[in-house]
């Protein structure tokens, strides 16, 4: 794997997971203790690829920040910014002038997958593809790029986000470029892999394959994906190197929980969390400095940093964001979010919720 370089595109807003994306991107939100990316590069290093290149423009300087050359992970890291994010077609081919392999493997920065990379590149070299693409079967593939296969493993047709799909197969985030390919890819302007790169090769003929993963796979960029994603990989479902010790819980460095609470379902208390007496966690992820306070119930959500969810607060399936601070008694479900509006002339921040 050595003559094979990484390409992560990480340039999204990451608009699903507002309010939470407003201060991080969506790679760098916090999973299992660490910002998502660092399971994804950990991966990556962990099947021989030195060489990896971050593809960013939203909030750009964050992920240097944080990763630095990358050789805490093992890799070796480039970031090359969009000034104007130019897509995921675009954003490949922008990363072009820093790659010197043949093949290339491009992940979208928030899906985890546990696919045998090196297998997917004997996959790509064997049939010595343009582009190969790494499929997952799902029991509902609308919400998804679904993608047709032949007996043979070429894929015949490419359908975005279809409503009546011919096949459970979906693009799970993952491919295998010919380098030619990424060259001929436009530049300037926007262009989307899924819309615009991948059905153009097949209407011209290129040798498009297919590569079935039957490990795990999540896209986290939704909020119920995130906080199940994130309990997976707590929890050691999901494969992550960067997780030390799977567990029901994660409690990081100087997080309370008192011993009449309930921390569980793969959920984390971030750094100087607190969840106080008779309160109930499960399935979620308490960013750091949160705190949920006595009997309050927090299921499958995910309670931005330094925010307070009061006393006997009930919240399932929500995303707090930041400092929100939610009174007592409430009751928040299905999908709600507390967004911060205004920040007030004494600095507090105003929130309102959209259930
Ligand atoms: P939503 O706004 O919630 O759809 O999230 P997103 O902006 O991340 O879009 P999406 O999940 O479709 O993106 C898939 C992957 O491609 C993510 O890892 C994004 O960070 C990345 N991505 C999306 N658009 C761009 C872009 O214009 N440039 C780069 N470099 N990466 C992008």
């Amino acid at each position: 794997m050595a003559d094979v370089e990484a390409v992560i595109l990480v340039g999204g807003l990451g608009t699903r997971l507002r309010p939470l994306t407003l201060s991080a991107p969506k790679p760098m939100l916090p999973t299992a203790g660490v910002p998502f990316l660092t399971h994804l590069i950990a991966r990556i290093a962990a099947a021989g690829i030195e060489h990896v290149v971050l593809g960013t423009s939203y909030r750009a300087e964050v992920f240097e920040q944080h990763f630095g050359d990358g050789s805490a992970l093992g890799a070796r890291l480039d970031y090359i910014v969009e000034a104007e994010a130019l897509g995921t077609g675009g954003g490949i081919r922008n990363v072009a002038p820093v790659l010197g392999a043949d093949t290339i493997l491009v992940f979208n920065g928030d899906n985890l997958i546990g696919v045998d990379l090196l297998a997917m590149v004997e996959t790509h070299r064997r049939a010595q593809a343009d582009v190969t693409l790494c499929l997952q079967r799902v029991p509902d593939p609308r919400a998804f790029g679904c993608v047709s296969t032949d007996e043979a493993g070429r894929v015949t047709a490419f359908l975005e986000k279809d409503p009546n799909p011919v096949t459970d197969q979906i693009n799970a985030g993952l491919y295998a470029f010919r380098r030619e390919v990424i060259d001929s890819i436009p530049t300037g302007r926007p262009v989307s892999v899924e819309r615009e790169t991948f059905p153009g090769l097949l209407a011209a003929g290129a040798t498009v394959v297919g590569h079935l993963n039957t490990g795990y796979w999540r896209d986290f960029g939704t909020p119920a994906d995130f906080v199940t994603g994130s309990a997976d990989l707590v929890r050691g479902i999901a494969p992550s190197p960067a997780v030390a010790v799977p567990g029901e819980q994660l409690l990081l460095a100087g997080a309370r929980v008192a011993p009449s609470a309930d921390v569980r379902g793969g959920s984390t208390v971030g750094r100087g969390a607190v969840v106080e007496a008779g309160a109930l966690v499960d399935g979620s992820v308490l960013f750091d400095g949160a705190r949920v306070a006595e009997g309050a119930v927090v299921v499958r959500s995910a309670v931005g940093a330094d925010a307070v969810v009061g006393p006997g607060t009930v919240l399932e399936d929500v995303v707090v964001g930041d400092r929100a601070r939610l009174g007592a008694r409430l009751e928040l479900r299905g999908g709600a979010r507390v967004w911060p509006d205004v920040t007030l002339p004494d600095g507090s921040i105003r929130f309102s919720t959209d259930a």
